[in-house]
């Protein structure tokens, strides 16, 4: 079948009327019922504390185990026992770079980049103070707002522990070839982190495809619950020195669980994930000959999202046309449409003679929710001198429409 965006729609409750329009989704995006259901199926039938001998934690314990391995297949993990959740991807971060920095010292070197989201700087910037660590910083090419690979390659030495760099960008949009990426950290003897919270509700992610060593992403942003999640390797998760309580289980994915998770939102998450998995059942089957590798929940979850992003590309073609069509428009990113694979569907624009936050609450008084200011992309504001007041992001998700893009465009009109 055909994407169906009405089909789509009609699973959140949310979307079920004109208004507002939510442009706001790197932020978070809505959820399908079945995701709502989840969390209150969970207080009904199971709600315990993990590892009792009776029925509910039981049943609780089984349920996290089948979530795990349902996020396994999102990422094509290898093990469901590398998927650890938490309180959301900041936190998860901060617990990854505590624990790895115990294993460096000082004059050790960390590579960030200017693209990524403050939650994939400050945990690194926090170790290099805290163990005399050296930071040094990937740049970006301004013209069209990609990262500027020859500026990865020198900033790699013999003293590069770490590579962190984000998969997609939550500002710009751009999608970074990971991949690529990857095999320079690991030529460099470092470990590959990445970011991928604005990857996940656009492309299929694979982590043994980037070959990266950590992959941190947040179920919110992709139709799920407020919760984080972090993929590593098998062998770095057993063995890095992470800060744990004594008597909790010391073996992946437990031992970087601190404290009770939250069981109700881990419910959801599985309920997200066969969401996913629709979409790839009812839209996907175009695209399955991409993945002769996979079959089953994991081709499911690959041709959906698959099936999402050409909706999307559709969708930002309008969006990019729109704002160009707007006297005084300026827009930060790939606008070049031969070139949409390389961005997800989140759009950063200017306006001559209106500030970002002018726009935004503009917009607003038309029921249209879109985000100004820096979105915690410091990096890139201050790169694109938009420290100040940062730029207007219009962020699209598969269940937008060419329609809401026209009201947006008549009321941009109307500023
Ligand atoms: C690219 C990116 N990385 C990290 C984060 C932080 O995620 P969380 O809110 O789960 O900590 C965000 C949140 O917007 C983001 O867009």
């Amino acid at each position: 079948m055909a994407f169906d965006v009405a089909h789509v729609r009609a699973q959140f409750p949310m979307l079920n009327s004109a208004e507002p329009i939510f442009f706001d989704n790197p932020a978070g995006t809505q959820v399908p019922q079945r995701v709502i259901d989840a969390v209150s199926d969970y207080y009904l039938h199971m709600n315990a504390n993990s590892g009792g001998g009776f029925a509910t934690s039981k049943k609780t314990d089984a349920m996290v185990q089948s979530v795990r391995e349902k996020v396994a297949d999102f990422l094509n993990a290898p093990s469901p026992s590398e998927i650890v959740f938490g309180a959301n991807m900041t936190t998860l971060n901060f617990s990854l770079s505590r624990a790895l920095a115990k294993t460096l010292k000082a004059g050790d070197e960390i590579v960030l980049t200017r693209m990524d989201h403050d939650g994939n700087v400050a945990p690194w910037l926090r170790i290099a103070e805290d163990y005399g660590l050296v930071v040094r910083w990937v740049d970006i090419n301004t013209r069209d707002c990609t990262l500027d690979l020859d500026s990865l390659e020198a900033a790699l030495t013999d003293r590069t522990k770490i590579v962190a760099t984000v998969h997609a960008s939550n500002a710009v949009g751009t999608i970074n070839p990971v991949a690529q990426i990857g095999q320079m950290a690991h030529a460099a003897k470092a470990l590959y982190v990445v970011d991928a919270v604005q990857s996940a509700p656009h492309v299929p992610l694979d982590v043994q495809a980037i070959g990266c060593d950590f992959l941190l992403c947040s179920a919110y942003k992709y139709f799920g619950p407020h919760i984080g999640v972090l993929w590593g390797r098998y062998d770095l998760l057993a063995s890095l020195p992470v800060y744990k309580v004594r008597p909790s289980k010391d073996k992946p994915p437990y031992r970087w669980e601190t404290g009770t998770p939250s069981f109700e939102t881990i419910a959801a998450v599985g309920a997200c994930i066969d969401y996913i998995t629709g979409l790839g059942t009812d839209f996907g089957s175009e695209y399955a000959s991409q993945f002769p590798q996979f079959s089953g929940r994991r081709l499911a979850l690959k041709t959906g999202m698959t099936a999402a992003g050409a909706y999307e590309r559709e969708l930002v073609t309008h969006l990019i046309e729109v704002i160009q069509r707007r006297p005084g428009a300026t827009i930060a990113g790939i606008t070049d449409p031969t070139r949409f694979h390389d961005r997800v569907p989140t759009v950063i624009f200017t306006l001559e003679g209106h500030t970002p936050q002018q726009i935004a609450e503009h917009l607003a008084s038309h029921s249209i929710f879109v985000w100004d200011g820096n979105y915690y992309a410091v990096e890139i504001m201050a790169r694109l001198g938009r420290s100040e007041q940062g730029m207007v992001r219009v962020g699209l998700a598969h269940y937008n429409t060419h329609e809401e893009i026209d009201r947006f465009e008549a009321a941009l009109q109307k500023l």
